[in-house]
């Protein structure tokens, strides 16, 4: 099986989308705080019985600035790869070289409107949320794997992104409406990314030997073990928040049955939903069929 999608076509795509941080965010534009943010898909507050309907709103508020923060940290590490990628040696069309700029300025504009989003939700939200970072130390080691595991992984984000915003967000009246139009704006430039990062993915896997892409596979599950990690903490920083909110401090029983809905919510939202993602799984089965079988082997316990 071979995919290539043509640079042309992503390209002319990507300059038809024409948007600023400011007309997203600014402009006295208010987030809805009598809305979710987040679809109940990801948040999964229905777990959490413990809560009334007042705090599972609240707490999906909070879900709703981690799924945001955590997009900012993850584009921060691939604006760097792409650069890099778009400048390697050897590329012999022009389009292609200046697609990945593209795809880079793109990102940086999403980091800035990340950004944005943040300081209005923290400043009207009134209580501080704790983030993971810094984002140099987990760059650092999610770097240190194979090149071609952080393009996997860059494609599971970005078709992650594109699942997220279809399957649930997409027509879902009931969120934010501020919310939702932020992750509208950044869906239509996701679109041109994961098609540019299967592409990257195909290209550094060319020539490489079955035992070379074995390795690749266990440096893309370690990657994915970095972000769990990161994801688990987040998840406690969230509670955390969430305690500081509304003042009410979880009991043992309550942590114990949040830690078990929770930790698989941000298992589902940041790795399950990409693993499964149809067309993460078509890029990986053109690089080998034993990576496509490998995923869909385990991906089942990020559900
Ligand atoms: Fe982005
Ligand atoms: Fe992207």
């Amino acid at each position: 099986m071979t995919i290539h999608y043509a640079y042309e076509d992503i390209l002319k795509a990507a300059k038809r989308i024409d948007w600023t941080v400011e007309e997203i965010i600014g402009r006295g534009q208010q987030l809805d705080f009598t809305r979710p943010f987040m679809p109940e898909s990801l948040a999964r507050t229905e777990g959490l019985g413990f809560m009334n309907e007042q705090e599972k709103l609240i707490f999906n508020q909070i879900r709703g600035h981690s799924y945001l923060y955590i997009f900012m940290l993850v584009e921060e590490i691939i604006l760097p790869f792409v650069e890099e990628h778009a400048n390697r040696e050897g590329i012999q069309n022009p389009i292609e070289t200046e697609a990945f700029m593209q795809f880079a300025a793109e990102e940086s504009k999403h980091i800035e409107l990340f950004a944005k989003f943040r300081e209005k939700f923290q400043a009207d939200f009134g209580t501080e949320i704790e983030v993971i970072g810094p984002v140099e130390q987990i760059a650092k080691a999610i770097m240190a794997n194979h090149p071609l595991a952080v393009a996997i992984t860059t494609l599971h984000i970005e078709w992650m992104t594109q699942g997220h915003y279809v399957d649930s967000v997409k027509n879902n009246v009931e969120l934010c409406p501020q919310y939702e139009s932020l992750l509208r704006h950044h869906w239509m430039e996701e679109a041109q990314h994961a098609k540019l990062d299967s592409n990257m993915v195909l290209a550094l896997g060319e020539g490489l030997s079955q035992d070379e892409l074995k390795l690749v596979l266990e440096d893309y599950f370690k990657i994915g073990g970095i972000l769990d990690d990161g994801l688990q903490i987040q998840a406690k920083f969230d509670r955390e928040a969430f305690e500081r909110v509304t003042g009410r401090i979880l009991t043992p029983e309550e942590c114990a049955i949040y830690q078990d809905v929770q930790s698989q919510a941000f298992r589902w939202t940041y790795l399950g939903s990409g693993m499964t993602h149809p067309n993460f799984l078509k890029t990986l089965e053109a690089l080998a069929p034993f990576m496509r079988e490998t995923v869909e082997s385990i991906s089942h316990n990020f559900c």
